[in-house]
């Protein structure tokens, strides 16, 4: 413990007192620098990049209140993610930024993707961050975000050796080392629910509905909605789609007495030729070439509905929350850890941290033995293959 020494008329030093009542007697000189070593509040950065997704402001609600609140540490927060840290854009974060944010989406700091315009490579944006980084005397940084912005958050700690943790967030669901992100869950729920009003609809005027999800390149929005909406096919980026099983599918509907039918479409899914042929991805594509071949090979009136960035808007369910604010309680544990150059990641009941080093990559794919395939196969819905 520390405490000013006056009572011997001595203003020029303090007073140590141990723990069993001795003093030492300090200088002035002694007493400023203990005091800029030790009592000098540490400085985190936070900052949400990339696509946003529900849940990122709870996220940024647990970790300002964990850094500031239980630790006295000072937050900052950087604007529209990377660019904010390259161009020096932020704002000191304290409890009352993050008062009742919990339900709200998007994110209160704005997000970006790409370099700056004021630097001209890679290299000059990780050497401006590492520049503020230092000018603000940051100790820790902490990065939400998804792919791009895990590996990017790669580099400011390889490169730069900036104290970097990140979260991973993004309703596709699809970054490595976590068995899921926040954002996934509100998203599914609002598939799920658009798969339940096209229900109505489809049944009245007994059409065939194609619903195109978001998910780039991995089909957990499209499998996890097919099955909680009780779709009839499923088609993921996973599994190239022949066509005629398809419309297979959909003939049977039919016979088994349903007058309608519901397909979930991801927007990055394949047609089997198409793969084969090694023609790369085009977002869309199967969404509308089905829309244009189904109507004469089923001799069903088709209609496409695209959810498209709906499904990233809006207040987060209490799961994301949840998660969230957990993922970012076990950032600020990490940081007081000095644990640095991880992913928070959820495997199993635990979280984890896990090296940036095996986050980036290829993102993570639906393995075609998950049970989210397992248990559509069971119910009866075409995966189209
Ligand atoms: O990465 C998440 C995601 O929602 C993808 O599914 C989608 O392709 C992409 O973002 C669209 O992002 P934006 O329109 O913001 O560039």
């Amino acid at each position: 413990m520390w405490a000013y020494l006056n009572a011997d008329g001595d203003r020029n030093g303090i007073r140590e007192i141990s723990g069993h009542g001795q003093t030492t007697l300090h200088t002035r000189h002694e007493m400023i620098e203990h005091i800029s070593s030790h009592q000098q509040p540490r400085r985190i950065g936070l900052l949400t990049a990339g696509g946003d997704c529900q849940a990122l402001n709870p996220a940024l609600r647990a970790l300002t209140l964990g850094a500031s609140v239980t630790h006295g540490w000072e937050v900052y927060g950087f604007k529209d993610g990377y660019l904010g840290l390259q161009e020096g854009r932020f704002k000191r974060l304290t409890p009352s930024h993050v008062a009742g944010i919990q339900g709200l989406g998007g994110t209160i700091l704005g997000t970006g993707r790409g370099r700056s315009d004021t630097v001209a490579s890679v290299e000059e944006a990780v050497a401006r961050c590492r520049e503020v980084y230092d000018d603000l005397g940051l100790s820790a940084l902490i990065c939400l975000g998804g792919d791009g912005t895990q590996r990017f958050a790669r580099r400011l700690y390889e490169q730069a050796g900036l104290n970097v943790i990140t979260l991973p967030k993004t309703i596709d669901n699809d970054i490595r080392g976590t068995d899921v992100t926040f954002g996934f869950d509100t998203a599914t729920h609002i598939a799920a629910e658009a798969i339940d009003r096209l229900h109505t609809t489809a049944s009245s005027h007994h059409r065939v509905m194609l619903l195109e999800v978001m998910g780039r390149n991995a089909g957990w929005l499209a499998a996890a909605a097919a099955l909680a909406g009780g779709a009839d096919v499923a088609l993921l980026p996973e599994i190239p789609y022949r066509l005629d099983r398809v419309v297979d599918a959909i003939k049977d509907d039919v016979s088994r007495g349903r007058s309608y039918s519901i397909v979930v479409i991801a927007e990055g899914a394949i047609s089997d030729e198409r793969a084969a042929s090694g023609e790369p991805v085009r977002l869309h594509r199967a969404a509308m070439e089905l829309v244009e071949q189904l109507p004469d090979l089923t001799k069903a009136e088709v209609r496409l509905t695209s959810l498209g960035h709906v499904m990233r808007g809006g207040s987060p369910t209490s799961t994301d929350r949840i998660l969230a604010s957990q993922l970012g309680t076990r950032a600020i544990e990490l940081a007081d850890a000095e644990v640095y150059g991880v992913m928070v990641a959820v495997q199993g009941a635990e979280l984890k941290p896990v090296p940036l080093s095996e986050v980036g990559g290829e993102p993570r794919s639906v393995p075609l033995d998950h049970s989210l395939i397992t248990s559509l196969r069971a119910v009866g819905t075409a995966l189209g293959n």
